[in-house]
Protein backbone atom coordinates (compact mmCIF):
# COMPACT_ATOMS: atom_id res chain seq x y z
CA UNK A 1 0.00 0.00 0.00
CA UNK A 2 1.17 3.41 -0.72
CA UNK A 3 1.26 5.42 2.09
CA UNK A 4 2.30 9.25 2.29
CA UNK A 5 2.15 11.26 4.69
CA UNK A 6 1.88 15.31 4.55
CA UNK A 7 3.97 17.33 7.66
CA UNK A 8 3.52 20.33 8.73
CA UNK A 9 2.13 22.85 11.55
CA UNK A 10 -1.33 23.69 10.14
CA UNK A 11 -1.38 26.64 12.20
CA UNK A 12 -4.03 26.69 10.73
CA UNK A 13 -4.44 25.17 7.63
CA UNK A 14 -5.23 26.85 4.70
CA UNK A 15 -6.98 26.52 1.22
CA UNK A 16 -3.28 25.97 -0.25
CA UNK A 17 -2.67 23.10 2.26
CA UNK A 18 -6.25 21.34 1.39
CA UNK A 19 -5.49 21.87 -2.18
CA UNK A 20 -1.85 19.48 -1.84
CA UNK A 21 -3.94 16.85 0.10
CA UNK A 22 -6.80 17.05 -2.13
CA UNK A 23 -4.09 15.99 -5.20
CA UNK A 24 -1.64 13.80 -2.92
CA UNK A 25 -4.61 11.70 -1.53
CA UNK A 26 -5.40 11.33 -6.04
CA UNK A 27 -2.08 10.21 -6.09
CA UNK A 28 -1.52 7.60 -3.27
CA UNK A 29 -3.57 4.91 -1.21
CA UNK A 30 -3.57 6.70 2.06
CA UNK A 31 -2.34 10.29 3.06
CA UNK A 32 -1.52 10.87 6.61
CA UNK A 33 -2.00 14.58 7.24
CA UNK A 34 0.19 14.93 10.63
CA UNK A 35 0.49 17.81 12.73
CA UNK A 36 4.09 18.17 14.11
CA UNK A 37 4.04 19.42 17.10
CA UNK A 38 7.67 20.10 17.88
CA UNK A 39 7.98 22.50 14.82
CA UNK A 40 6.30 25.25 16.65
CA UNK A 41 8.92 28.22 16.73
CA UNK A 42 6.77 30.43 18.51
CA UNK A 43 2.82 30.44 20.94
CA UNK A 44 0.61 28.75 18.28
CA UNK A 45 -2.51 30.35 17.47
CA UNK A 46 -4.63 27.16 17.47
CA UNK A 47 -3.22 23.77 20.10
CA UNK A 48 -2.31 20.89 18.34
CA UNK A 49 -5.56 18.99 19.27
CA UNK A 50 -7.53 21.83 18.12
CA UNK A 51 -5.26 21.85 14.51
CA UNK A 52 -6.29 18.34 14.16
CA UNK A 53 -9.87 18.91 14.47
CA UNK A 54 -9.96 21.60 12.33
CA UNK A 55 -8.45 19.48 9.37
CA UNK A 56 -10.61 16.44 10.12
CA UNK A 57 -13.24 18.86 9.77
CA UNK A 58 -11.97 20.22 6.55
CA UNK A 59 -11.27 16.50 5.22
CA UNK A 60 -14.73 15.42 5.63
CA UNK A 61 -15.29 12.89 3.11
CA UNK A 62 -11.98 12.45 1.85
CA UNK A 63 -12.24 8.59 2.75
CA UNK A 64 -8.49 7.63 2.27
CA UNK A 65 -7.36 10.57 4.19
CA UNK A 66 -6.50 10.34 8.29
CA UNK A 67 -5.56 13.24 10.01
CA UNK A 68 -3.15 12.61 13.53
CA UNK A 69 -0.30 15.32 15.57
CA UNK A 70 3.21 13.69 16.45
CA UNK A 71 5.49 15.42 18.37
CA UNK A 72 9.30 13.78 17.34
CA UNK A 73 11.59 13.15 14.26
CA UNK A 74 9.47 12.98 10.82
CA UNK A 75 11.01 10.11 9.53
CA UNK A 76 10.94 7.95 12.56
CA UNK A 77 6.95 8.66 12.79
CA UNK A 78 6.54 7.90 8.94
CA UNK A 79 8.66 4.63 9.42
CA UNK A 80 5.98 3.89 11.99
CA UNK A 81 2.87 4.51 9.91
CA UNK A 82 4.86 2.22 7.21
CA UNK A 83 4.74 5.11 4.73
CA UNK A 84 7.64 5.33 1.89
CA UNK A 85 6.87 9.01 0.78
CA UNK A 86 6.78 12.50 2.38
CA UNK A 87 4.55 14.73 0.10
CA UNK A 88 5.34 18.48 0.61
CA UNK A 89 3.69 21.91 -1.14
CA UNK A 90 6.19 24.20 -3.02
CA UNK A 91 5.77 27.32 -3.76
CA UNK A 92 8.11 29.27 -4.94
CA UNK A 93 12.36 28.79 -5.10
CA UNK A 94 12.41 29.40 -1.41
CA UNK A 95 10.32 26.51 -0.25
CA UNK A 96 11.78 24.76 -3.25
CA UNK A 97 15.56 25.38 -0.99
CA UNK A 98 14.11 24.61 1.88
CA UNK A 99 12.44 21.23 0.98
CA UNK A 100 15.54 19.91 -1.24
CA UNK A 101 17.61 20.50 2.51
CA UNK A 102 14.88 18.74 4.45
CA UNK A 103 14.25 15.80 1.61
CA UNK A 104 18.15 15.05 2.14
CA UNK A 105 17.85 14.94 5.89
CA UNK A 106 14.97 12.59 5.66
CA UNK A 107 16.45 10.42 3.45
CA UNK A 108 19.82 10.48 5.34
CA UNK A 109 17.81 9.15 8.50
CA UNK A 110 15.41 6.18 6.58
CA UNK A 111 16.90 5.91 3.11
CA UNK A 112 14.22 4.76 1.71
CA UNK A 113 12.03 7.28 2.00
CA UNK A 114 11.05 9.37 -0.71
CA UNK A 115 10.18 12.82 -0.37
CA UNK A 116 7.39 14.05 -3.42
CA UNK A 117 7.19 17.93 -4.09
CA UNK A 118 3.65 19.12 -5.23
CA UNK A 119 3.87 22.84 -7.00
CA UNK A 120 1.21 24.82 -5.79
CA UNK A 121 -1.30 25.80 -7.70
CA UNK A 122 -1.50 29.39 -8.66
CA UNK A 123 -4.39 30.70 -7.00
CA UNK A 124 -2.28 29.52 -3.62
CA UNK A 125 0.93 30.81 -4.49
CA UNK A 126 1.05 33.56 -2.19
CA UNK A 127 -1.10 32.04 0.54
CA UNK A 128 0.79 30.40 3.98
CA UNK A 129 -0.65 30.41 7.98
CA UNK A 130 1.61 33.03 8.25
CA UNK A 131 -0.53 35.34 5.90
CA UNK A 132 -3.63 33.65 7.72
CA UNK A 133 -3.20 35.09 10.99
CA UNK A 134 -1.52 38.38 9.96
CA UNK A 135 -4.89 38.55 7.85
CA UNK A 136 -6.95 37.54 11.14
CA UNK A 137 -5.11 40.56 13.24
CA UNK A 138 -6.44 42.86 10.89
CA UNK A 139 -9.89 41.68 10.71
CA UNK A 140 -10.24 40.67 6.85
CA UNK A 141 -12.93 37.87 5.64
CA UNK A 142 -11.78 34.28 6.07
CA UNK A 143 -13.24 32.62 3.55
CA UNK A 144 -10.99 33.04 1.04
CA UNK A 145 -8.40 31.71 2.62
CA UNK A 146 -9.21 29.03 5.07
CA UNK A 147 -11.38 25.92 4.73
CA UNK A 148 -15.26 26.47 6.16
CA UNK A 149 -14.38 24.91 9.32
CA UNK A 150 -11.99 26.98 10.11
CA UNK A 151 -13.61 30.51 9.26
CA UNK A 152 -16.41 29.54 11.69
CA UNK A 153 -13.99 28.53 14.08
CA UNK A 154 -12.54 32.12 13.51
CA UNK A 155 -15.77 33.37 13.48
CA UNK A 156 -16.74 31.71 16.94
CA UNK A 157 -13.56 32.68 18.76
CA UNK A 158 -14.38 36.45 17.65
CA UNK A 159 -17.82 36.49 19.48
CA UNK A 160 -16.33 34.57 22.64
O1 LIG B 1 4.51 23.78 8.15
P1 LIG B 1 6.00 23.86 8.43
O2 LIG B 1 6.26 24.55 9.75
O3 LIG B 1 6.77 24.45 7.29
O4 LIG B 1 6.49 22.32 8.57
C1 LIG B 1 7.83 22.01 8.89
C2 LIG B 1 7.97 20.52 9.27
C3 LIG B 1 7.00 20.16 10.39
C4 LIG B 1 7.63 19.65 8.08
C5 LIG B 1 9.44 20.26 9.71
O5 LIG B 1 9.80 21.22 10.65
C6 LIG B 1 9.64 18.88 10.32
O6 LIG B 1 9.70 17.93 9.60
N1 LIG B 1 9.75 18.81 11.67
C7 LIG B 1 9.86 17.58 12.39
C8 LIG B 1 11.25 17.38 13.01
C9 LIG B 1 12.16 16.65 12.04
O7 LIG B 1 11.90 15.52 11.66
N2 LIG B 1 13.25 17.32 11.61
C10 LIG B 1 14.18 16.76 10.67
C11 LIG B 1 13.79 17.06 9.23
S1 LIG B 1 14.28 18.67 8.78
Amino acid sequence: MSIAIYPGSFDPITLGHLDVIRRAAACFEKVIVCVMVNAEKRSPMFTAEERVELIRASVAGMDNVEVESFNGLLAGYAESKGANVLVKGVRNATDFDQEYQMAAINRGICPQLETVLLPSSPAFQHFSSTMVREMIKYGQPMEKYVPAPVAEELKRKERA
